[in-house]
């Protein structure tokens, strides 16, 4: 029994992925949204494989959940190249770095998410990597220790992050490319639930592609995922079609309300508004009385708050908008 509880989240993760990776778009063309950047990225993939050259290194930062792995994904499939996808914290030395950048070949994507998670000593091993496709390692220690350079095969390095800034200077100067993806519009993840309904074999209607589209907080994984409940409901309460009113009842049953806000959204703006009076609070404040920790919270929660127009951002702090007050039920008084 005890190994059974233990086992079975693991089974869930790994099919949540597969359904996951099965919903995931492998081209640029079937990519929806993020106009700027699929535009731009179109451009320089044509122009790199013109000149046969390796694309430029990508570095794509946002929220989470907004396709930052997908993207890279779809930039090695255009360039009909490979993919090695790895992350910050699992490069713990710079011998881990070495292993990896040896056993590229020529115009592979290396894909870092997280890479603001890089350690020191790794990353400077990866600046001259970047730079011009050679890496310095030392042989040996003491007085004999000595330097040699390999050669690198000319490659690509997308790195993803959720916070550009978290980035040391000198590492967000050796990325070409520099994007921002940006939370999705109902519009786009409407379109985006409707194409994950088809793959996965679900009848589902405009308004309740779009009722899960607006409670999705401008995240395609969040739409995705959503979807799938709201499947869930279908089959057990009705014939499996998705109709508005199982929507409804499946989203509202997973309280989440009508501006797509969950338990912990409704908690920072009720600590904001209810017990610090309104003030002006730093991020750590909201973090520490909710329970969670401050970089979860700024970068999961206060992206979408931020776009709702519930919370900004002031020299003195955040503070919640008149909008969230009226959405918790208390009277703003200025
Ligand atoms: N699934 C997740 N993100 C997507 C996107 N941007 N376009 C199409 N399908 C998606």
């Amino acid at each position: 029994m005890d190994e059974e509880r233990l086992i079975s989240p693991e089974l869930e993760d790994i099919q949540e992925e597969r359904i996951e990776n099965t919903l995931r778009p492998k081209t640029l063309e079937e990519y929806i949204g993020q106009d700027k950047v699929k535009e731009n990225m179109k451009i320089y993939i044509e122009a790199a494989k013109k000149r046969g050259e390796p694309l430029d290194h990508v570095l794509l930062y946002g929220p989470p959940g907004l396709g930052k792995t997908t993207l890279a994904n779809i930039i090695s499939n255009e360039m009909n190249s490979n993919i090695k996808i790895t992350s910050g914290p699992a490069i713990e030395k710079p011998g881990d770095l070495a292993a990896l950048l040896t056993n590229l070949s020529e115009f592979d994507v290396l894909f870092i998410d997280e890479i603001h998670r890089l350690n020191k000593s790794v990353e400077e091993i990866l600046y001259p990597a970047l730079e011009d496709y050679t890496l310095d390692i030392m042989i040996g220690k003491g007085p004999s220790a000595r330097s040699i350079r390999l050669d690198l095969p000319k490659f690509t390095l997308i790195g993803a992050t959720t916070r550009a800034g978290a980035l040391a200077t000198p590492l967000r100067d050796r990325f070409g490319i520099v994007h921002h993806l940006e939370l999705y519009q109902t519009k786009d993840l409407t379109t985006i639930v409707k194409r994950s309904a088809k793959i996965l074999e679900v009848e589902i209607d405009d308004e309740s592609a779009e009722e899960i589209a607006r409670r999705s907080r401008g995240t395609p994984r969040i739409a995705n995922r959503l979807l799938k409940r709201v499947r869930d409901y279908a089959a057990v309460l009705g014939d499996g079609n998705i109709t508005l009113k199982i929507a409804k009842t499946a989203l509202n049953r997973l309280e989440i309300d009508e501006m797509g806000l969950d338990d912990i959204d409704r908690k920072i703006l009720e600590t904001m508004i209810i017990k610090y009076n309104g003030r002006p609070i730093s991020i750590e404040t909201v973090a520490t009385t909710i329970g969670e920790d401050s970089e979860t919270v700024e970068d999961m929660y206060e992206p979408y708050l931020i776009q709702i127009g519930f919370l900004a951002r002031t020299a003195r702090g955040r503070i919640a908008m008149p909008a969230a007050y009226s959405h918790i039920g208390v009277t703003y008084e200025g």
